[in-house]
C-alpha cells in the first residue's frame, strides 16, 4: 500500500470499528476496549502464505527461523478485503474464527481492513483500486461492497470485530491537497467514508479511527477532519449518537516504533516522534472535538529501527515483526497494539533491493523480505517447535 513520500509517519485515515458480538448490552461496546479478553484470530490465509517461508528456512536447515514462522502463522493479523470480489474472504474468515471459538471456547476478535475507497491512494498510485469517483465510483462502493460488507458482520453477532477503515485515506485529505487528484477525491472520501461508519453501526459497535503523522503535522486539521466526517455519519443514520467511533489507528503500514529508544535523528523536531508520543499529542485535539482518544497502532514491521534515510520513506523499508499485538500496552490511550499489515506483502514495486532483486507490485508476496522480517525480529520472535513424523 502506498504511502505519500509527504507523510513521514502516516497511518491510516481510517476508522476502526468492533462490532462486538455477544448480546447487546445497555453499555455500548465503544465504551470498554473491544480487544480485552480476546483471541487475536490468526487467518488462514496469511499463515498459508507464510508456508513457503517455514519451507525455505527449513531447507536451509534453519530449524530456529522456521520455528519462529510458526509462531508468525499463529499470531492474529488483520484480513485485508480491497476489492468486491474480495468480500468472499469475510466469509471464509468468519466461519474460520467461529470454529477456533468452538474448539477452544474463547471469545475471538476478528481484525478486518475495508479497503476500496474510489481514487483510492490518491497522492501514490501504487494501490489504486477498482472505482473511480468519476464513472459513479461513490454509488457503487455503497451499493456493492459497503453494504455487503456491513452486513457480513452484523449476522456474525457471535464474533467481534475490529475494523480499520480505508487506511490512509483522511491522511491523504489532510497533507496532499495539493496533489490535484487527491483534493479532487476530498468530497468522495468524506462520504464514503462517513457512509461506512453509519452502516458499520450496531447495538454494540465500537469505533476506532486513525491519524496521519508527519514531522510538523497539523493536529487541529487532522482533529477537525475526522470530526467532519463522524459528524456526517451522524447525519446519515438520522439519530443524535447514533455513529460512534471507537478511535484511531495509526502506523498502519508503516514502520514507526512504538516507543523509539533511541529517538531517530530524522524525528528531530516533532513531538510526534514515535507512536506512543504521537497518540499523546493528538489525543487532546480529538478529546476537545468530542472524538475518542483511543488508539490501535500497528508494530507488523515496527521490529527493526533506524533503517530508513528520511522519516517519509515508506517503501518496503527493511525491518523486523515488532511488537506481537497486545492489550499490554501500558497507556490508557492505546487499546492494542496490533499487526495490521501482513508483513511479506509488498508496499509496491519500489524500495530498496534485496541481493539485488527489487519489490513485487503492491499486495504481492516478497519471500526474500518476510525472511528478513523474521530474522529481523524484535522482540525476537519466539519458536514454535512442531512434532514431525
Ligand atoms: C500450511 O501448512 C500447514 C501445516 O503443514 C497446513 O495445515 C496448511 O493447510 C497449509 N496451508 C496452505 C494454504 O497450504
Ligand atoms: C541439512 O541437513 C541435512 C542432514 O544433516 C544434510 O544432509 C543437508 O545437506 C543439509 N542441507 C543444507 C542446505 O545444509
Ligand atoms: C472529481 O470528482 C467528481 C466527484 O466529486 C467526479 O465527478 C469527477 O469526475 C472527478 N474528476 C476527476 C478528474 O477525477
Ligand atoms: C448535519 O446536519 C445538520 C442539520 O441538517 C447540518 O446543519 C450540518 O451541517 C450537517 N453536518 C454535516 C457535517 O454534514
Ligand atoms: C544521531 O546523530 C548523532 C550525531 O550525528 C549520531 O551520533 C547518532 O548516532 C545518531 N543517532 C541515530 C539513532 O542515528
Ligand atoms: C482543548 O480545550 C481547552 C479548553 O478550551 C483548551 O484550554 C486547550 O488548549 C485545548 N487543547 C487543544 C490541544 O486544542
Ligand atoms: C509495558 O510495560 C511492561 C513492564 O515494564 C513491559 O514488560 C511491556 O513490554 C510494556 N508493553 C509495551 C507494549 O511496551
Amino acid at each position: 500500500m502506498q504511502l505519500t513520500t509527504l507523510i513521514a509517519a502516516l497511518s491510516a485515515a481510517g476508522i476502526t470499528t468492533a462490532l462486538p458480538s455477544v448480546a447487546p448490552r445497555a453499555e455500548d461496546a465503544q465504551d470498554v476496549n473491544p480487544f480485552l479478553g480476546k483471541n487475536y484470530f490468526a487467518n488462514s490465509y496469511y499463515a498459508g502464505e507464510l508456508n513457503q517461508t517455514v519451507d525455505a528456512f527449513l531447507a536451509r536447515n534453519d530449524s530456529l527461523n522456521a520455528a519462529r514462522t510458526r509462531t508468525v502463522q499463529k499470531t492474529g493479523s488483520f484480513v485485508w478485503v480491497t476489492s468486491v470480489a474480495g468480500l468472499s474472504n469475510i466469509k471464509t474468515t468468519i466461519d474460520e474464527a467461529r470454529a477456533e471459538q468452538r474448539r477452544t471456547r474463547k471469545p475471538q476478535i476478528v481484525q478486518l481492513v475495508l479497503y476500496d475507497l474510489p481514487d483510492r491512494d490518491c497522492s501514490g498510485g501504487q494501490s489504486g483500486g477498482e472505482f473511480t469517483s468519476a464513472n459513479g465510483g461513490l454509488e457503487l462502493y455503497k451499493k456493492t461492497f459497503v453494504d455487503p460488507y456491513a452486513a457480513a458482520l452484523k449476522a456474525a453477532w457471535d464474533l467481534t470485530f475490529a475494523v480499520i477503515v480505508e487506511p490512509d485515506s483522511l491522511g491523504n485529505l489532510i497533507t496532499n491537497q495539493n496533489v490535484p487528484f487527491c483534493a479532487n477525491a476530498s468530497s468522495t472520501y468524506e462520504q464514503g467514508i462517513a457512509y461506512v461508519i453509519a452502516k458499520l453501526q450496531a447495538p454494540n459497535i465500537a469505533f476506532t479511527s486513525s491519524r496521519p503523522t508527519k514531522p510538523h503535522f497539523n493536529h487541529q486539521l487532522a482533529a477537525d477532519e475526522f470530526a467532519k466526517v463522524v459528524a456526517m455519519a451522524q447525519n446519515m443514520t438520522g439519530t443524535r449518537g447514533g455513529a460512534k467511533i471507537r478511535g484511531f489507528s495509526t502506523d498502519v503500514s508503516n514502520y514507526n516504533p512504538y516507543i523509539a529508544d533511541p529517538r531517530a535523528n530524522y524525528t528531530e523536531y516533532s513531538n510526534s516522534y514515535d507512536e506512543l508520543h504521537y497518540a499523546d499529542s493528538l489525543a487532546p485535539y480529538l478529546t476537545n472535538n468530542s472524538l475518542p482518544a483511543h488508539f490501535i497502532i500497528d508494530q507488523g514491521r515496527s521490529g527493526l529501527q533506524n533503517t530508513r534515510d528520511t522519516w517519509g520513506d515508506w517503501c518496503n523499508v527493511r525491518a523486523g515483526f515488532g511488537i506481537p499485538p497486545t492489550t499490554n500496552t501500558n497507556s490508557s490511550l492505546v487499546d492494542s497494539i496490533v499487526w495490521a499489515k501482513p508483513g511479506g506483502e509488498s508496499d509496491g514495486a519500489c524500495g530498496p533491493t534485496i541481493n539485488g532483486v527489487l519489490a513485487p507490485n503492491a499486495g504481492l508476496w516478497w519471500e526474500s523480505y518476510v525472511e528478513a522480517l523474521v530474522v529481523n525480529a524484535d522482540p525476537p520472535l519466539a519458536p514454535t517447535y512442531t512434532k514431525r513424523w
